[in-house]
């Protein structure tokens, strides 16, 4: 057996949909000359928020985040192309995701019932109410983000990507020259507490892909680095609940209620038979260590549960008389990856900026450090944009879009300075 090379070896920090849709594009780019390692910290891809999120896919962005339409755009294309494959090679795509093109609905208190034929069977609907079929803009799809992580994460096993989970990955070593030369990384439940099971993995390029442990990571790596990643915390608490009304094609669907209660609630059927609800932001919320879960607020999960029980059609199968015994399959708290700009930064951290010091030899500042970060309530719409992006950059390719509005370092960055970024909202 041959030795692959440091020189080609990648590492992925976080098997979130950045990371996996990243080395997604990336192994499809270079087949296998080069060897991707994704390197999850909990004990398995996808368990944070991009498998515990609603699962629209949409850019009808407004207010401070009209910046990110040309990226949303460029992602929504790509995601529709994985589905227009599915439906040509079987590869899954469809089945497995629930894909579901123009699926996401608003409810308009004040009405007089147009629109309520577009309202999956599981919604209760009232004549009084209108339903918007562009409450998240005019081009949406929804997905079961779980069937998104099961489908990418095969593909990238596929393509000879390799995965390991229960890994947190603690240190980056430099060379004097601020290029990065491996990852030092900790297995969990091995070693014991006072002799961790430390391996070291040479590599040429390290992608931060660990969504809203990110910042902090890059502090533990780079404590002298200048850039200061700013982020705030955003937590949602969920809960889902079995589907009363029998599963197709066309139940897999948004429903917003914000306009009828004044703050963002929302609900959303899978492929799989459930429902999934989401209240309002806690932006107070502390996040928790690496590669662990967070419990949710319990009243606002019945909050959640008391909603559920006024607005779901739980007499779709007849269930009226039982809907009282509604039980919660399961409930949790997921973070958003959220930058104080509202923007992501897909960039490569220039070499000096590492330590605040040194150049690279050869004067380019390439690092081989990568950020992949801050997508805040859009990190599945922009997933596969970035991911593709950021592939095209790390090969040192011409990027199919300018990324200078997602780049770190020099005078022009909106990122990763100390100054005053200014919050921006995300959706209701
Ligand atoms: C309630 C809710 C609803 C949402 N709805 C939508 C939606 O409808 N549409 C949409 O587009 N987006 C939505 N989002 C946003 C979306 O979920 C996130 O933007 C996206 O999942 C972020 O992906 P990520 O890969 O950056 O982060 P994550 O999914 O958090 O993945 C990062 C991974 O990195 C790992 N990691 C961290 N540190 C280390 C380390 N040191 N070593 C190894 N591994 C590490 C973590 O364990 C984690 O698995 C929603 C989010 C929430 C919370
Ligand atoms: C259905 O998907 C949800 C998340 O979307 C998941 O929590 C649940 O375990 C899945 N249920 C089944 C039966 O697969
Ligand atoms: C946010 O979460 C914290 C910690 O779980 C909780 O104490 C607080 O009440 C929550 N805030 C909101 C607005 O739900
Ligand atoms: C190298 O990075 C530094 C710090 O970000 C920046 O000021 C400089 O312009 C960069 N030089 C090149 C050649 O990109």
């Amino acid at each position: 057996m041959t030795k692959t090379h440091s020189q080609n070896v990648i590492v992925f920090i976080g098997g979130g949909i950045i990371g996996l849709s990243t080395a997604y594009n990336l192994a499809k780019r270079h087949g296998t000359h080069i060897k991707i390692k994704i390197v999850e910290a909990f004990g398995k891809t996808f368990t944070a928020a991009s498998s515990t999120c609603t699962g629209c896919i949409n850019y009808g962005f407004t207010r401070d985040l009209v910046q990110l339409i040309g990226l949303g755009k460029y992602s929504f294309d790509l995601w529709a192309e994985e589905a227009q494959r599915s439906t040509a090679s079987s590869n899954g795509f469809i089945q497995l995701t629930g894909y579901r093109p123009r699926s996401c609905f608003g409810i308009e208190p004040e009405g007089n019932g147009q629109g309520l034929d577009l309202l999956p069977d599981w919604v209760r609907r009232s004549s009084s109410w209108n339903v918007d079929d562009q409450v998240l803009g005019a081009h949406t799809a929804m997905v079961n983000p779980i069937g998104v992580g099961e489908w990418i994460t095969k593909q990238c096993l596929d393509l000879g990507v390799e995965i390991q989970t229960g890994v947190q990955v603690v240190d980056i070593t430099l060379s004097p020259e601020n290029q990065v030369q491996a990852v030092t990384c900790v297995k969990k439940g091995t070693g014991g507490e006072n002799c961790p099971s430390l391996t070291r993995i040479k590599c040429k390029q390290v992608v931060l892909a660990c969504g809203p442990w990110t910042p902090t990571l890059y502090r533990t790596l780079f404590p002298l680095s200048p850039i200061h990643l700013q982020w705030n915390t955003d937590a949602g608490d969920w809960a889902e609940w079995e589907n009363p009304c029998p599963t197709t094609q066309l139940t897999t669907a948004f429903v917003s209620f914000a306009h009828i209660i004044g703050e963002k609630l929302e609900f959303a059927a899978r492929n799989n038979g459930t429902i999934w609800a989401c209240g309002r932001r806690n932006l107070t919320a502390p996040l928790p260590p690496t590669g662990q879960m967070d419990k949710p607020d319990p009243s606002l999960i019945q909050e959640l549960n008391d909603r559920a029980l006024e607005w779901i059609n739980w007499g779709c199968r007849c269930k009226e008389t039982t809907h009282r015994q509604l039980q919660i399959l399961s409930s949790g708290r997921a973070f958003r990856p959220a930058s104080k700009t509202g923007l992501p930064i897909i960039s490569e951290v220039p070499s000096p900026d590492l330590t605040g010091g040194g150049c690279s030899g050869d004067g380019s500042n390439q690092s081989g450090v990568f950020v992949c970060w801050g997508h805040g309530s859009y990190g599945l719409t922009l997933g596969m944009g970035s991911g593709k992006l950021m592939s095209q950059l790390m090969s040192r390719e011409k990027t199919d879009i300018d990324l200078s509005l997602f780049t770190l370092g020099g005078s022009q960055s909106l990122h990763g300075d100390d100054g005053g970024n200014t919050g921006a909202p995300g959706k209701l």
